[in-house]
């Protein structure tokens, strides 16, 4: 049970070329879910800090975002659209949060292991906090559903341990202030401020690999260019890296049972199920039997059809900086009215004066 007002909300952070993972595993999905939900996106301008202090222009980084966001279909006036850094409230929150959680529970999470490796006393205190500003990102709108990439998943559950701890520590408190809610996690009754957040992963690619190593996620950071789909890239740049993608030599299987141990083959089925908006068995169903040889310029055609508008919007957005800017600022003072209201009452709860 969940009796919190849906609420959709999530992040992308402005480090980098946004690539077809974070397309498929993430902004597709907030296309999609603006049909039936009220929804917040931002660009995680603050969390962008976190690993590199200083970006060559974050400005820059931030608006393309943020045009990426609304060349794919997201429409700012109905839904807000906003850089997290206008509305300092996630950082007041987020405060909070670093006092409710624990260092264990920081330390523990894979992506900070993998970005701090062996060096983990030199990586900055913010890396470590990173996943309570992301809890504090959406729990500052007390927003209830979380489109995401695979990748994300273990910081969502962490968002849910705190908003838990959060919930049974203060429980009297809020009781006492005459806020939140009689919700039911697991089978326990709680009387929660904060909503468990769901995150909404599946699809038929939650987690998109490269292009060049079927094991390893697509990512901004990979050093080879060929590994990933840029947002950005043009027809002949999308076309020469599916081509060169990595397969194996045989035909590709007409059931999704036969993708097993086929690392390359899957993800590529993944995408072009993705990208039509079709199961794996559909695409299986359709290209059973056939060689990459022949799968791959279909392949290649979709990808296209379906990046090239929004390659070509995001640069007639990119041309008029004002125009994104005016939207990031409407979002920001939206979505700071929202926040506000959040921070009074956990102000309240904790029992700062105001
Ligand atoms: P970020 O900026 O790394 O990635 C943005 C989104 O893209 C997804 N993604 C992928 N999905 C599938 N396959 C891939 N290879 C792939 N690579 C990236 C990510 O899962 C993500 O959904 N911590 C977040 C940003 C954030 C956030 C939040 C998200 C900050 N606060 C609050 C949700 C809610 C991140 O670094 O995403």
């Amino acid at each position: 049970m969940n009796a919190f007002k849906p609420l959709v909300f999530s992040g992308v952070q402005p480090t980098g070329n946004l690539h077809l993972g974070n397309y498929l595993g993430a902004i597709r999905k907030f296309v999609a879910l603006q049909e039936d939900n009220d929804c917040i996106y931002c660009v995680v301008d603050m969390h962008a800090i976190t690993a590199q202090l200083v970006h060559s222009d974050l400005k820059a980084q931030t608006r393309s975002i943020a045009a990426a966001f609304i060349a794919s279909g997201i429409d700012p006036v109905k839904h807000i659209v906003f850089n997290q850094s206008a509305v300092p409230q996630h950082a007041e929150l987020a405060w909070v949060f670093n006092c409710v959680a624990r260092i264990g529970w920081m330390e523990r999470m894979t992506q900070f292991k993998d970005k701090s490796g062996k060096n983990a006393e030199q990586v900055s205190l913010g890396l470590l906090a990173y996943p309570s500003l992301m809890a504090a990102d959406i729990l500052v709108y007390r927003a209830t559903h979380v489109p995401v990439g695979d990748d994300q998943k273990q910081h969502l559950e962490l968002a849910r341990d705190i908003a838990q701890k959060f919930n049974i520590d203060f429980g009297d408190h809020i009781r006492k202030a005459g806020l939140g809610l009689d919700i039911t996690v697991g089978d326990e009754p709680v009387h929660a401020y904060f909503p468990m957040v769901e995150p909404l992963i599946g699809g038929p690619a939650p987690r998109v690999m490269s292009l060049k190593d079927g094991t390893k996620k697509m990512s901004k950071s990979d050093p080879s260019d060929l590994s990933r789909i840029n947002l950005m890239d043009d027809v002949d740049a999308i076309s020469k890296k599916i081509k060169k993608a990595k397969t194996d030599p045989d035909a590709l299987p007409s059931e999704v049972e036969g993708l097993k141990g086929r690392a390359e083959a899957e993800n590529l089925v993944g995408i072009y199920a993705a990208l039509s908006d079709k199961t794996k068995a559909d695409v299986l169903a359709e290209f059973g039997g056939q060689q990459f040889s022949a799968f791959k310029p279909a392949l290649v055609d979709l990808a296209v059809n379906v990046l090239a508008p929004i390659n070509n919007e995001m640069r007639r957005l990119l041309d008029d900086v004002s125009h994104i800017d005016a939207i990031l600022k409407d979002g920001g003072e939206r979505a700071g009215a929202i926040a506000q209201k959040t921070m009074d009452e956990v102000r309240d709860i904790i029992g700062f004066l105001r």
